[in-house]
């Protein structure tokens, strides 16, 4: 396999369903090294199996809840230790103390690609009706959980390597509709915090992306209604939206650039939505 991204670390928050499962598969059929995270891991552990026999290198995975500093930290000393301990980080053994010969394993492994897609939206609710605790979830995880994940992941990324952090925001970080206010918002928030990411970053060689899809048929609406399956069928009657392949496939694309390539921001829509308040239904 000639993939740039062959034996390359991809760390994938949220990676129990949706785009991020499909991540998982897409980035191992690159033969990447998998690191992934979410609160079910019974889903994990089927995602793993699927991305190993679609040919990642290794595939590991931990429990995360983004929404927790201390989960968040967990996690990422867990990473660090999958990439240190690999054979594909080993160097050639010398009396060196074990501080530098971690330090010369992580020089040779290191975090090639971090996706922060853990997230979602609870309730559409119009603002005069919305409920703290759905606020707070979507804060929590699609704000608080970006900044904590790179906040704690960045250590890992290696610089000038062609390593990228890919945020998944949204096209309702870009346009609102009614209901919507704390999930735009928070998506909103999202490619503002890449956008800070970028200047801050500036020097490293890291890449940073903000990746905002459309209408997509994921459990994303199942999670929205909270449980309600028939209501989240609704949402995509009629209409043929992306899947979850179709991200996974352009966040490959996005972290194969050359190195010196950095794709801002990509919006992504499927044909039949020209407009948030325009989307074609077929009768
Ligand atoms: N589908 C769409 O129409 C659409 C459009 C634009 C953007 N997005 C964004 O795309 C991302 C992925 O969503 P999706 O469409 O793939 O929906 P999904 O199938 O519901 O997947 C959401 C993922 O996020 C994880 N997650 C949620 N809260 C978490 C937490 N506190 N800690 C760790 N993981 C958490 C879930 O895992 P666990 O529940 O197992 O923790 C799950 O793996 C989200 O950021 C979403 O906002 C979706």
């Amino acid at each position: 396999m000639n993939s740039s991204l062959k034996d390359k670390w991809v760390l994938i928050t949220g990676a129990s369903s949706g785009f991020g499962a499909a991540a998982a598969r897409a980035f191992g059929a690159e033969g990447s090294r998998l690191l992934l995270g979410a609160r079910r891991v019974e889903r994990l552990d089927r995602v793993t199996a699927e991305a190993l026999k679609a040919g990642a290198a290794e595939a590991h995975f931990h429990f995360l809840d983004v929404s927790k500093t201390s989960s968040v930290e967990e996690f990422v000393r867990w990473a660090r230790d999958r990439i240190v301990q690999s054979p594909s980080s080993a160097v050639k053994s010398t009396p060196e103390d074990k501080k530098s010969k971690v330090q010369s394993r992580e020089a040779a492994g290191g975090l090639h690609v971090l996706i922060n897609n853990a997230g979602g939206a609870l309730g559409l609710e119009p603002v005069a009706e919305g409920k703290d605790e759905d606020w707070e979830t979507m804060m929590q995880t699609n704000v608080l959980g970006v900044l904590r994940m790179t906040r704690a992941a960045l250590p890992l990324l290696r610089h000038n390597a062609g390593s990228s952090i890919l945020n998944i925001g949204s096209y309702a970080g870009h346009a609102v509709y009614e209901g919507g206010a704390a999930y735009c918002g928070a998506k909103a928030a999202e490619l503002q915090i890449t956008r800070t990411l970028r200047l801050e970053l500036s020097g490293t060689g890291i890449r940073v992306c903000s990746i905002d899809p459309g209408l997509a048929e994921t459990e994303f609406s199942i999670v929205r209604f909270k449980g309600d399956s028939a209501r989240a069928k609704k949402t995509y009657e009629g209409t043929q939206p992306l899947t979850a392949e179709d991200i996974a496939e352009i966040l490959v694309w996005v972290a194969s650039r050359p190195p010196h390539v950095n794709i801002d921001n990509m919006l992504i829509k499927c044909v039949d939505q020209a407009a948030m308040h325009k989307v074609f239904r077929r009768k």
